[in-house]
């Protein structure tokens, strides 16, 4: 649970970014704690991945400041944010296809051990923790460190990257769409890693197009429209119709909606496609 005695692990406050003359983020103020979901909501081009981008050390604020427990920090790469605890997993975990699970978990801090006088990658050391850290997640499918990276499925491949990230140490786990390109069965155990993640403590940044995603494992939301901050709310403070809608932008709905009614009252009486009767040129 999260605790609000301390201050929030991440904050920004009043942040903007432009590229140019374009300005993307407007006036972005929000918080993480520790133990908490924030799930990040929009529709396409609102700013989602400008927003992590900013928060992961990719891009500087143009103005505005970003705060880790409690004090302003500056990332002025990747890696400045990844060092702090700031983990981001991309849609498709990241990882390399042609790379071993083992293998992959530790590009960069490979564990090694002497051979001789040299020192080699040690693969059983590696496949041993890899595995373990998965299989703790409740991921027992992931039992061979050799495997390819190639042949798991998106939710193994999202699992096991979230995993590595929590492995070393990750205090905010950044997660851009984990669910959108997977079945219910796979997005389910990836949801359920999430809410893994957020019992051990961890501050969790969710972005995702799918509302009954985001309803299932967050306690806080947040809507951003062409970049703005539309609504910031807490679990059962809206349903999730409100929430659809405000996605869309409550307009942009009920634009749509008298756009097909228009359609449909100009043309009444087209029949179904499938009811008609197939053409030579059709029926082939
Ligand atoms: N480097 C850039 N230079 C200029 N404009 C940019 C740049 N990066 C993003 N934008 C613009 O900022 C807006 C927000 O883009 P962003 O990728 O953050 O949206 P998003 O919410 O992640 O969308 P999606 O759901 O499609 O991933 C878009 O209009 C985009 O064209
Ligand atoms: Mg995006």
């Amino acid at each position: 649970m999260s605790d609000n005695s301390k201050p929030p692990v991440l904050e920004l406050r009043n942040v903007d970014k432009s590229f140019g003359p374009v300005e993307v983020l407007h006036d972005i103020s929000l918080k993480v704690r520790e133990g908490e979901v924030l799930c990040l909501l929009g529709d396409n081009g609102a700013g989602k991945s400008t927003l992590i981008k900013t928060l992961s050390g990719v891009y500087e604020p143009t103005r505005g400041s970003i705060l880790l427990d409690g004090q302003p920090v500056r990332f002025a790469r990747p890696k400045d944010a990844q060092n702090r605890g700031i983990s981001t997993v991309h849609q498709f975990g990241g990882t390399f296809p042609l790379m071993s699970i083992g293998r992959s978990f530790f590009v960069g801090v490979e564990p090694t051990k002497k051979f001789g006088p040299l020192k080699v990658f040690d693969r059983k050391k590696a496949n041993e923790i890899a595995v373990s850290a998965v299989q703790e997640f409740g991921i027992t499918r992931i039992d061979d460190g050799d495997r390819l990276i190639g042949g798991l499925s998106g939710g193994e491949r999202q699992s096991l990257a979230i995993a590595r990230a929590v492995h070393f140490g990750a205090r905010v786990l950044i997660l851009d769409e984990p669910t959108a390109a997977l079945g219910v069965k796979e997005a389910a155990h990836v949801l359920r890693i999430v809410l893994e993640a957020r019992r051990r403590g961890l501050a969790v940044i969710f972005i995702t197009h799918q509302v009954m995603h985001a309803l299932t494992v967050g306690d806080h939301f947040a809507v951003l429209i062409r970049g703005a901050l539309a609504a910031d709310f807490r679990k059962g403070e809206k349903t999730r119709e409100e929430i659809t809608d405000l996605m869309a932008g409550g307009e942009a709905m009920a634009e749509l909606e008298q756009e097909i009614q228009a359609y449909l009252d100009e043309s009444p009486e087209t029949e179904p496609v499938q009811n008609r009767p197939a053409s030579s040129e059709e029926a082939v």
